[in-house]
């Protein structure tokens, strides 16, 4: 089935440009899921990808490398006319992203207005970096070869482009030019009661109305959406239907959640060499390191394990890898700060000559490697406070190749507790409580640990992201077709 052509729009393109000591522009791949699911669209089919590069240019014509003939990343067939740099003033981009995306619409979002600021530059700022990326993606659209049968299809995405949609619209309408607009946000979109905190609100599913379809991850978000749009505009809503009226128009509204590249972790898992060697049973976390993951409920949980279950001293190690994130913003400095203090008070209590219970990676680690460690815990400890969805759990399942398997915990305020049923279910907040779903993860018999993997396995070896990103041009009617799938 083909889409036509499709422009992607993310504030983050699927690689970033840096400069290498001789001075030329090279490409690093960008961490997330929404690259491995949207790259192979626009690789294979006739799309762009409208994004930042991750560096200021000062000659906006400098062209853009091709990728290293040794790259194997997802993105490496991305050729470089593929791609749209978009370029913005550095200090309009620093109030836009580290501002109003990070300090203010990611805590707003995931229901932790304590952590948001509001302010009026900042907003400003996402006004004016929306702008841009609605006239790249609008120039995007002139240079496409014209094909009367096919009308393109625009994917904008996530929390940082949430007005983009409207002005891309209009500037079409006044220049006949066809197209079809979605929308997917990749985080939780809050109740009415958190939402309306922020003070620009109605501009915000303003923006987010001017597409066709605008999907979330689960059905909670959607109804959160919907209900948000009756309540603070005033639309006439069908809840059942998920549909929203506005400006005359209907907007489709969808539960889509997002998967992952199932056959390539499993691929990864079975050539990656091990990286971890020790004995002892890996309890094993991997995050961004920000304050919606839970991490210090996790680690407090953790030394309660050990205080009250002495029997696993030296016996169990937890790895957290925890990737560097949004370094500019205070929150995610302070917890910086405390996550240390954490390790070192903890592994101060416990470790002997011969162990230590905590290995704490703050960096980076390549897909690869990360398939080794999924494939070798015996635990995956997915705890966040809230999460959209959580690619970590899923790629965790895929990799779990070992017979036997071991044991996934996740949180029932991430997008992935809601769908993968058989693991194990922990409330972060309560911390002796999840300690406890983690001494239980640790002494569960053979046969539960198998027959509960090989449902998680196969339900996301089913809902794959190829089968997400079907599902989402089938929701915008571009395919005619839609195949069954379970849950
Ligand atoms: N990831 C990575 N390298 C690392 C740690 C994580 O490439 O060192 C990837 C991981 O494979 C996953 C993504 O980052 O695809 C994290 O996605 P998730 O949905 O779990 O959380 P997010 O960071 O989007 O909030
Ligand atoms: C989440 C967001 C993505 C974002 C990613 C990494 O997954 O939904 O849009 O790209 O985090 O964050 P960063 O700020 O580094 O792009």
């Amino acid at each position: 089935a083909s889409s036509g052509c499709m422009i992607v729009v993310s504030n983050r393109l699927p690689f970033v440009l840096q400069r290498n000591k001789d001075g030329n522009l090279i490409r690093k791949a960008s961490a997330g899921g929404l690259v491995t699911a949207v790259a192979p669209v626009v690789i294979n089919g006739g799309g762009l990808w409208v994004g930042w590069p991750g560096i200021h240019l000062d000659d906006p014509n400098e062209p853009i490398p091709e990728s290293d003939p040794n790259d194997i990343t997802p993105t490496a067939g991305l050729k470089s006319e593929k791609v749209v740099a978009v370029q913005i003033d550095k200090q309009i981009f620093d109030s836009y992203y580290n501002g109003c995306c990070n300090a203010t619409f990611w805590p707003l979002f995931h229901s932790m207005p304590d952590r948001a600021t509001f302010k009026g530059e900042h907003w400003n700022s996402y006004i004016k970096a929306n702008k841009e990326f609605a006239e790249c993606t609008i120039k995007a659209l002139q240079s496409l070869p014209k094909n009367n049968n096919e009308v393109p299809l625009i994917w904008v995405h996530d929390y940082h482009l949430m007005l983009a949609a409207n002005w891309i619209r209009q500037a079409a309408d006044e220049q006949e030019m066809k197209c079809k607009l979605g929308f997917f946000l990749h985080i939780p979109f809050p109740p009415w009661d958190i939402f309306r905190l922020f003070p620009w609100a109605d501009e915000i599913l303003q923006g987010m109305l001017g597409c066709d379809l605008v999907g979330f991850h689960i059905s909670d978000y959607c109804l959160n959406f919907v209900d948000c749009c009756q309540r603070s505009l005033g639309c006439r809503v069908d809840r059942k239907n998920l549909l929203v009226e506005h400006g005359g128009r209907t907007v489709r509204v969808r539960p889509l959640p997002i998967g992952i590249p199932f056959e390539r972790f499993v691929e990864l898992a079975e050539k990656a060499p091990r990286v971890i060697s020790t004995n002892q049973k890996i309890i094993l976390g991997v995050d961004r390191l920000d304050y919606t993951k839970g991490l210090v409920h996790r680690l407090k949980a953790f030394e309660k394990l050990l205080e009250n279950h002495p029997e696993h001293l030296e016996k169990i190690s937890l790895f957290q890898i925890s990737v560097p994130s949004r370094t500019d913003v205070k929150e995610y400095q302070d917890l910086k700060e405390e996550m240390d203090q954490l390790v070192g008070r903890i592994n101060g209590r416990f470790t002997t000559a011969n162990w230590s219970p905590i290995r704490y990676i703050y960096g980076c680690v390549s897909q690869d490697e990360l398939a080794a460690f999924y494939r070798d815990a015996a635990v995956g400890l997915v705890t966040p406070l809230r999460d959209g969805m959580n690619l970590v759990a899923k790629e965790f399942v895929a990799c779990q190749i070992n017979v036997p398997p071991g044991v996934l915990i996740v949180s029932p305020f991430a997008g992935a507790g809601e769908t993968m049923h058989e693991a194990l279910i922990c409330n972060p907040y309560e911390i002796d409580g999840a300690s406890e779903v983690i001494h239980r993860a640790l002494t569960m018999p053979e046969d539960e640990r198998i027959l509960r993997m090989n449902y998680l396995r196969r339900r996301e070896k089913l809902n794959d992201v190829n089968y997400w990103t079907k599902s989402f041009l089938s929701a915008m009617g571009s395919l005619m077709s839609q195949e069954d799938h379970d849950d």
